[in-house]
């Protein structure tokens, strides 16, 4: 019969490592040097899982709670285990210290690179029935991906193709169809649309003001428009994601502590870097954390806090928040309405994992 294992910490560890080193992680959970094995396991059906670091300087969290099932790394499992999602008091006298930043037109800068940004404020370029700006990008600090608020006008936009990067598109308002060479796709509020490097996409709006977010797999990318709707297609790399239109569906809901997401794109193997979510965060505040993935949230509705180190800025409905890699932060819902939020994040696709 298995032993059991014992939850070493109901988070994972952070490391980094060091090119071709082999690391033996602890498995059983015995172990009194972890993440690492030090021959506890003796005795138990236990054995170390070996990893040999690819990289100086690779930079991993290793599986504390010895349930997840990608060993030796963190899943997210640990989420769901009782009491391991820990809250924070937002009114507690450290976080009632913390001022919150006023809003400087669009952009609202908090700590580490880390900014909420509100399009309803931007200034907005023109191309026929588009009116856009800029998001995220390499100037305002990504390092992997860029993001484009489109308000679009009724009726049938320029063609708009995003360079040689895969681009996901969220129906944040509004409704219409796409059409990808050729092939059409029902546009309503909440729709995901993959569309791949190269390939030209047009939008036929139904409501006046429509809006979507292109999220773009670099953070030099950039929009090209023009009258060519002959329409160029990657068939023959049709992605193999959860599908290239997806809606939101409650049944498809997954939870984290007391949180609840749904998988919108899920970056497949060899494929399109980056990941997409819608997930619903209940009247709370996340004790802070980091990831190792930088993340774009646009708020769809409800109300709160975006938190860092020494600042917080307040977020509402149409507001995106951009987060670097590693920065310490925490969402908090401070309404009586969840706080509804679509997310992507590259490099990865696993929006569970967090460390502290
Ligand atoms: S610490 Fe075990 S899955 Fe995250």
């Amino acid at each position: 019969m298995k032993d059991q294992a014992v939850i070493a910490q109901k988070s994972p560890f952070y490391r980094e490592l060091k090119k071709g080193r082999a690391y033996f992680w602890c498995t059983c959970g015995r172990s009194q040097k972890q993440p690492f094995c030090d021959g506890s396991h003796k005795g138990t059906t236990f054995e170390p899982q070996k990893f040999v670091a690819e990289e100086d300087g690779q930079e991993v969290l290793f599986c504390g709670c010895k349930l997840t099932k990608t060993g030796p790394f963190c899943d997210g499992s640990h989420n769901n285990i009782e009491g391991a999602y820990k809250l924070d008091d937002p009114t507690s006298a450290v976080n009632q210290s913390i001022p919150v930043s006023p809003k400087q037109g669009a952009f609202t800068g908090l700590d580490g690179g880390c900014y909420v940004f509100s399009p309803d404020l931007a200034e907005l370029q023109t191309s026929g029935t588009v009116s856009f700006c800029s998001v995220i990008d390499k100037e305002l600090g990504a390092l992997y991906q860029s993001q484009f608020y489109l308000r679009l006008k009724l009726g049938l936009s320029p063609a708009m193709v995003f360079g040689a990067h895969d681009a996901v598109v969220f129906v944040a308002s509004g409704a219409g169809s796409a059409t990808i060479g050729g092939q059409i796709f029902d546009l309503t509020l909440g729709t995901s649309l993959l569309v791949l490097a190269g390939e030209t996409l047009q939008i036929d709006a139904l409501a006046d003001d429509s809006v979507v977010f292109v999220s773009i797999c670099s953070s030099s990318a950039s929009i090209t428009f023009s009258d060519d709707t002959a329409g160029h297609a990657t068939a023959s790399n049709e992605p193999s994601a959860i599908g290239r239109c997806v809606q939101v569906d409650e049944d498809l809901k997954q939870s984290m502590g007391e949180r609840y997401f749904q998988m919108l794109v899920v970056k497949p193997e060899g494929g399109v870097p980056a990941a997409q979510f819608i997930g619903e965060i209940p009247t709370s505040k996340a004790v802070p954390h980091r990831h190792l993935y930088e993340e774009a949230l646009i708020v769809l509705s409800g109300s709160g806090y975006m938190w860092t180190d020494t600042k917080k800025a307040a977020v509402s409905g149409g507001d995106v928040i951009f987060l670097p890699r590693k920065q310490i932060h925490s969402l908090e819902c401070s309404g009586p309405e969840s706080l509804y939020v679509v997310g992507v994040i590259m490099p990865g696709d696993n929006p569970t994992i967090n460390y502290y």
